[in-house]
């Protein structure tokens, strides 16, 4: 597929060498592209351009930018390069204040969600939560002795779901969807799960699975 991936951050790059590695054209979409200079250098095979750009080039979108920032990043990309498209949304809605004893700041509540937010705004795409509940460096064919770990994912459109496990099996994952956008409520807190270990002890190798009878 052509894969535009918006962002230029950690989740950015490890998600487009992913992409890359499978097969898939990709292309990374940033508001400043001569920034990734050397970065593109040494990662010839993907391309780098504008939001809009990439976007429009794109037939999967990945957001991978900060999660205050989502909006203005797809306000750029531009809606009607995203209409009917599917989008990986990894973003999580953190907040600009440091974790209290470990644990993120987010600026939604229990019943609302960054994703949510951004399909009520952008109509026409088709988001899919997913990649948002594990750290950057285990997002690509991550070996753990129990086996493949679990993205949980969600959405309202099926086919965009369908897409996204495909995309999700090349990379090792198991997928568990778990419903509609709203669902987003649950799986975006779930980041702060996965990063409590990391800033209380240091310890950032994990993913989580689901076990089932
Ligand atoms: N880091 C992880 O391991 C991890 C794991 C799971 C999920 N996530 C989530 O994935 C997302 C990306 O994380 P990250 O750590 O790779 O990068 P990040 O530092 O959170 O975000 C960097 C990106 O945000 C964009 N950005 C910042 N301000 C902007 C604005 N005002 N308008 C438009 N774009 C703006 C930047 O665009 P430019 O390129 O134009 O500067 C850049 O592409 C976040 O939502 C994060 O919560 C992160």
């Amino acid at each position: 597929m052509k894969v535009a991936v918006l962002g230029s951050g950690d989740v950015a790059k490890t998600l487009a060498g992913g992409f890359l590695k499978h097969g898939h054209e990709v292309i990374l979409g940033t508001r400043n592209p001569a920034k990734l200079a050397d970065w593109a250098a040494k990662n010839a095979k993907v391309r780098v351009a504008h939001f809009a750009g990439a976007a429009k080039f794109g037939e999967l979108i990945v957001l991978a930018v900060k999660g205050t920032a989502a909006a203005d990043a797809l306000r750029l990309a531009g809606p009607d390069n995203l209409a009917g498209k599917a989008v990986i949304d990894a973003t999580n809605p953190i907040a600009d204040f440091p974790p209290l004893n470990g644990v993120l700041r987010f600026y939604t509540t229990h019943d609302d969600s960054l994703m949510e937010r951004l399909q009520r705004e952008f109509t026409d795409s088709r988001f899919v939560k997913a990649f948002n509940t594990v750290g950057h460096a285990l997002m690509v064919n991550p070996q753990f002795k129990e086996g493949k770990p679990t993205m949980f994912i969600c959405g309202n459109d099926e086919a965009a779901k369908k897409t996204v496990k495909q995309i999700l099996d090349q990379f090792s994952w198991e997928t568990a969807d778990m419903g509609k956008a709203e669902s987003a409520r649950a799986i975006e807190p779930l980041c702060m799960l996965w990063c409590l270990p990391g800033f209380q002890r240091n310890e950032w190798s994990h993913a989580f699975k689901l076990l089932r009878q």
